[in-house]
Parts: structure tokens; C-alpha cells; sequence
């Protein structure tokens, strides 16, 4: 089997409105390099909680993480913020582009967060455009492209830094079905062709269908895990 990429070891996450609401209650999984991870559930199981924790946006209120070896819990808030820079890739349901640069610009930000050089950041974005589908739309703004050419953008922007694991919170939420469908078909490419590790929630049969885990959540509790 290839290498653990994360583990998740007794993680909690509580809200309290009045009631204190376990949101992520005693959770332990495991992540495998290469594959593509999927998280189900019904509204409010805690699925979305659950991803923010994985993708350090997010502290638990006991329990760890480690990806590739490092534990969240030992870095401070600013080696954390390095961590998610350089090592995950976010895609979220809205796309979350910035609207006033181009989509090229969108795709070259994290690069240059990290120091690299315009040129390379550049030229690697240019890189990512086509491997989406998009080398020609490098100068539109967001608001110029499809919800599906958006979802592409954001998914290439995702990769920028060659992080260990790209993370998706129901990332074919807002798009119709056609444009659902080749989303689901990039992901499945780039998990394929490029061993790229995700771990998304999504209500889609066909990514559960191409998943490698399948990740059950019902009131904080992970409560099958399918290896189909
Ligand atoms: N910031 C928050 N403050 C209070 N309660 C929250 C917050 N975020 C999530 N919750 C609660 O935690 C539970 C899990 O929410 P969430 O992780 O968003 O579920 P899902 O993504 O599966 O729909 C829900 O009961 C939700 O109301
Ligand atoms: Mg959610």
C-alpha cells in the first residue's frame, strides 16, 4: 500500500450555543498518498467542520493531525499559516476567486505568497491553465468565465504550490450537471495522471463512485468507512 499522507488522531470540535454541540466528535482516519478521499453525510453532521480541522483553517479543541509526518498541534499559529501555503490546496463551493485579478493572476498568487519569482510563478500558472482545460481564458476575470471555467481556475490555483493534499468542500455544489460532471472528470484525471492526494465532501455518486475511501460522517462520528 503507498504511505500514509494524514492521520487524524482523537479529534474533537465542539460549539456551544446554549447546548454545547460536538461537531467533530472523536474522529481517527487516515489519508493514503495518491488517493482521492471522500466525505458523505446528511446537512449538519459535521463534514465541513471536519475539512476546516484537516486544512488547519481551523483549531480542534483536543486531538491532532499529522500530515507527512508534522502534528498541527506543535506549530504555532504562523507555522501553520506556512503549512496550509505551502502544503494543501484548497477548492471551496463558490469558487472563491479573486474578482479583480485575471484568472491567470488567481493562479499565480500562491506561488508568489511562497516567494517565487513572477516569471516562474508565471509560467507554472500558465502550466496549470492548460492542464484544466483553460489556455484560453488566461485573461479573463472571474466574472467573465462559467461557474465550470471558475470551478477549473480555483481547482488550478489549488495546485499552484504542488501541495500534499488538495482539500474540497463540495465543489460541484453550484454547478449544473454538465459542468458537474467534467469537474468530477478533472478530479479523477488528476488523481490518476498526477497521483494528486484529495480528501472532498460531496453528494455526487459518480466521485463516490471513483473514490478509493469513503468517509460516512452522521452527528460528529466518522460511522463506515468504505474501501470500495
Ligand atoms: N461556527 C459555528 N458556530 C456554531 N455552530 C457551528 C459552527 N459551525 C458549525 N456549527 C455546527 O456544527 C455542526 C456541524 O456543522 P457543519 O460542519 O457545517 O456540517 P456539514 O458540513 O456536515 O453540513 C452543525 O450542528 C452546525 O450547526
Ligand atoms: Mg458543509
Amino acid at each position: 500500500m503507498s504511505k500514509e499522507i494524514l492521520r487524524t488522531v482523537n479529534l474533537f470540535k465542539a460549539f456551544h450555543l446554549g447546548e454545547t454541540i460536538y461537531a467533530v466528535n472523536d474522529v481517527n482516519i487516515t489519508l493514503k498518498a495518491g488517493t482521492l478521499n471522500v466525505i458523505v453525510g446528511p446537512s449538519g453532521s459535521g463534514k465541513s467542520t471536519l475539512l476546516s480541522l484537516l486544512g488547519g483553517l481551523d483549531r480542534p479543541i483536543s486531538g491532532d493531525i499529522i500530515l507527512d509526518g508534522q502534528s498541527y498541534a506543535a506549530l504555532s499559529e504562523d507555522e501553520l499559516a506556512m503549512l496550509r501555503r505551502r502544503k494543501l490546496g484548497y477548492v471551496f463551493q463558490f469558487f472563491n476567486l479573486i474578482p479583480h485579478l485575471t484568472a491567470l493572476e488567481n493562479v499565480m498568487l500562491p506561488m508568489q505568497f511562497i516567494g517565487m519569482s513572477h516569471r516562474a510563478a508565471k509560467e507554472r500558472a500558465t502550466m496549470l491553465m492548460e492542464k484544466v482545460g483553460l489556455e484560453k481564458r488566461l485573461r479573463h476575470l472571474p466574472l467573465q468565465l462559467s461557474g465550470g471555467e471558475q470551478q477549473r481556475v480555483a481547482i488550478a490555483r489549488a495546485l499552484a504550490n504542488q501541495p500534499a493534499l488538495v482539500l474540497a468542500d463540495e465543489p460541484t455544489g453550484n454547478l449544473d450537471t454538465q459542468n458537474r460532471d467534467e469537474i468530477v472528470a478533472l478530479f479523477k484525471q488528476l488523481n490518476e495522471e498526477d497521483g494528486q492526494t484529495f480528501v472532498m465532501i460531496t453528494h455526487d455518486p459518480s466521485m463516490r463512485h471513483h473514490a478509493h475511501q469513503v468517509f460516512e460522517m452522521i452527528d460528529g462520528k466518522v460511522t463506515a468507512v468504505d474501501n470500495g
